[in-house]
């Protein structure tokens, strides 16, 4: 994989993708995590004497691949304004004739793009789409790791059509996480949250092969629970999963499901909230939280582990009853010696580290969530094979 070292930046129009897909709320960005650990490969390009750098990238789901300016980059090119400490420019389409001139026209060196997903093109992978993009700069840098998932043109079309390099946070993340998967110091521990199990068996599986320990919560435990014979009342199961997960290997002695857990009636509930030993559910209660003894258990791994990674909520983080297990965990990985190796990704999860206070002392955090666990799952991504 080339990186931004290898690139000739000078003179050079940079079409740089990035993942910008952050948190926005009445039009101003509330949570710029992604887009702070971008702004390394953004400063490095303008100092090396880029003409232009063109950001691109997508954000939220608009549906049907149309303009919709509920979805517009508009607040996040301003916070990126203010981030670089500098003007910049905002083009309100991506690709075409007009885009052109106003990139040639413009005074600023950094110009941000509007969200490529305006266009089906982008999800579809559509080669015109990819050409389209292509045509507007010299080089092509990709930053995006937490869309280096997504088989879409400005992750895998691009790189056809430009000379292609990784930028420095793509760098980062794949150097880091290939370094659990390739040479662990071992005890490895891999805890495992959130609400699907359909999207994170692949990297279940793949751990339980290969880690010393494998901890779940979350509402995705409620599915394995649920497939175990165990009960869990109104609990959020992905009923299609149960069927799919009785063969899964229960037995497995680094497999640590959780032992008590805190369920009410309601998700949004104040009060009416217990904890339960596991298998004592109700009918009518939901499981929203894992309980003392399984943070005590979970909280004892991590202190035996060397290499310890995370990615996703213990419980329904949206009702602060129930993200107690979630801050625990958080803060047990902000207490681990420096020698530990710490990693964490996922929306959800990393602003809890934020939260209790402990972000900079993790190893690593990563901005990926779908993109790590494929990464951990496969060992490689669309975007990285795209880079060659
Ligand atoms: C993410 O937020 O995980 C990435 O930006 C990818 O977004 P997507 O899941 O909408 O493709």
């Amino acid at each position: 994989m080339k990186t931004l070292r290898d690139a000739a930046i000078e003179n050079k129009t940079v079409l740089l993708r990035a993942d910008f897909n952050v948190t926005v709320s009445r039009g101003a960005v509330t949570e710029d995590f992604r887009m702070r650990a971008a702004l390394p490969t953004i400063q490095y390009v303008l100092t090396h004497g880029a003409k232009k750098v063109l950001v691109i990238s997508h954000f939220g789901r608009p549906a049907e691949g149309k303009p919709n300016s509920a979805f517009s980059l508009a607040p996040v090119g301003r916070h990126l304004s203010s981030l670089l400490n500098k003007e910049i420019d905002f083009v309100d389409d991506c690709i075409g004739e007009n885009v052109r001139s106003r990139i040639k026209e413009s005074k600023k060196r950094v110009i941000v793009l509007e969200n490529l997903r305006f266009y089906k093109g982008e999800e579809e992978n559509d080669t015109q789409f990819a050409k389209s993009l292509a045509a507007l700069g010299d080089i092509f840098v990709q930053d995006a790791f937490g869309a280096a998932h997504r088989a879409h043109a400005s992750i895998v079309g691009v790189p056809k059509f430009l000379p292609s390099y990784a930028g420095f946070l793509f760098e980062k993340e794949v150097r880091w996480l290939s370094s659990v998967l390739k040479n662990p110091v071992r005890p490895l521990a891999a805890l495992i949250g959130g609400a699907k199990i359909s999207t994170k068996m692949p990297v279940i599986e793949k751990f339980l092969k290969f880690a010393d320990n494998v901890c779940l919560g979350g509402a995705l435990a409620n599915t394995v629970l649920k497939a175990k014979g165990v009960a869990v009342g109104k609990s959020l199961v992905e009923e299609e999963m149960v069927e799919k997960m009785k063969n899964f290997e229960y037995t497995d002695a680094r497999l640590h499901l959780p032992v008590d857990i805190k369920v009410a009636k309601d998700k949004d509930a104040a009060d009416g909230i217990s904890i339960k030993g596991v298998g004592n559910v109700g009918d009518e209660e939901l499981i929203l939280d894992i309980g003392p003894d399984t943070q005590d258990l979970f909280s004892n791994i991590v202190h035996r582990s060397k290499t310890i990674i995370w990615n996703g909520p213990m419980g329904y983080l949206e009702n602060k009853r129930f993200a107690e297990g979630t801050r625990r965990i958080a803060k047990e990985l902000g207490n681990v010696p420096p020698h530990v190796c710490t990693i964490v990704g996922g929306g959800d999860t990393y602003l809890t580290l934020a939260d209790v206070g402990v972000m900079d002392r993790i190893s690593f955090v990563s901005t990926g969530g779908g993109a790590m666990l494929d990464f951990l799952a496969k060992g490689t991504l669309p975007g990285i094979e795209a880079l060659g």
